[in-house]
């Protein structure tokens, strides 16, 4: 049993804590967590034993701080606190990754209240979180994400089942004026096509991208897991590829980016991602994917 010491400045463990904390008890646990808005550091320091490592981040300076002291008072050593705006300060990839959001409509009820207010339709740090959190989850990771019905649960699971994700409900708790939910998210289960697809030692990856994107339809971060490299790296290979295959018999295919949350489609002309879209700005977009057609 811990011992958390709260403050009213900081979100206090209550209901939602608890039901996102029993819920993740019958889950198998390994590896290496993030947890985002960590307030009193309850969640993150009661999974600490399941982990090897725990990153826990806050917006808030003041919730890392306390954070931190509770991680002293019980004498827990591999939970790491850090200051950070969802992913903006997080390094690397998680087996795990663990959110319980502010998710209130704003009705003037909560303003400025970073524990509580989830925006206008209570989804902002939610739809903020969807939009980046598969870039830092392993290939094989679990995200668990905690959604009251006041913020929509039906949205979230329709949005990510559009995008190809596992999303499964776990478990819903009905409490006086809301329902609140936890849904595990993972990576689609990518199958590659391999009747042509033949890995070669003398293939450099270029020529192996060029193989798989001939029977395969992939993004950027699809190709990264499976070479088990960096975005980065495979935005540039494509970006060669593109150049290379001019002239040739082949062809470097882009289907473009769609702006979940307007439609804008988007228009490029060379190999790179989006992060906005210029008609509403959302930062929720399904990424571009690739083909090489002869
Ligand atoms: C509902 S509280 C959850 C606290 C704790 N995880 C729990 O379950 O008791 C939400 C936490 O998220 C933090 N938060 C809000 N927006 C954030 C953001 N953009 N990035 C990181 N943390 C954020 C808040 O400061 C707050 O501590």
């Amino acid at each position: 049993m811990l011992t958390i010491t709260t403050d009213p400045e900081v979100y206090g463990p209550r209901e939602d804590s608890f039901f996102l904390l029993d819920t993740l008890a019958h889950e198998q646990l390994s590896g290496r967590a993030l947890e985002i808005g960590v307030g009193t550091g309850v969640i993150a320091l009661n999974l600490a034993h399941r982990f090897h490592e725990v990153v826990g981040v806050d917006i808030d300076p003041r919730a890392v701080a306390l954070a931190r002291e509770n991680a002293e008072t019980n004498s827990v050593t591999n939970v790491h606190f850090y200051f950070s705006d969802l992913f903006s300060s997080v390094p690397g990839t998680f087996d795990v990754i663990i959110l319980n959001p502010p998710y209130c409509p704003s009705d003037g009820l909560f303003p400025q209240d970073l524990c509580c207010d989830g925006g206008p339709d209570g989804r902002k740090t939610i739809d903020a979180f969807l939009s980046r959190f598969s870039e830092f989850l392993a290939p094989e990771g679990k995200a668990y994400l905690l959604q009251s019905s006041l913020s929509d649960i039906e949205k979230t699971i329709t949005l990510l089942k559009a995008r190809d994700f596992d999303c499964t409900v776990l478990a819903r708790m009905p409490l006086f004026f809301e329902e609140l939910a936890v849904l595990r998210i993972q990576h689609p289960g990518f199958k590659i096509h391999a009747s042509r697809y033949e890995r070669r030692n003398c293939m450099t990856r270029r020529e192996e991208i060029i193989q798989l994107l001939l029977e395969n339809e992939m993004n950027s971060l699809e190709l990264a897991h499976h070479f088990k490299t960096t975005k980065k790296t495979i935005l540039s290979d494509l970006e060669h590829i593109r150049r290379s295959l001019r002239n040739k018999h082949e062809e470097l295919v882009v289907k473009m980016p769609v702006c979940n949350h307007c439609g804008y489609t988007f228009t490029l002309t060379s190999v790179k991602e989006p992060s906005k879209c210029p008609h509403c700005n959302s930062e929720w977009i399904d990424p571009p994917t690739y083909r090489v057609v002869p």
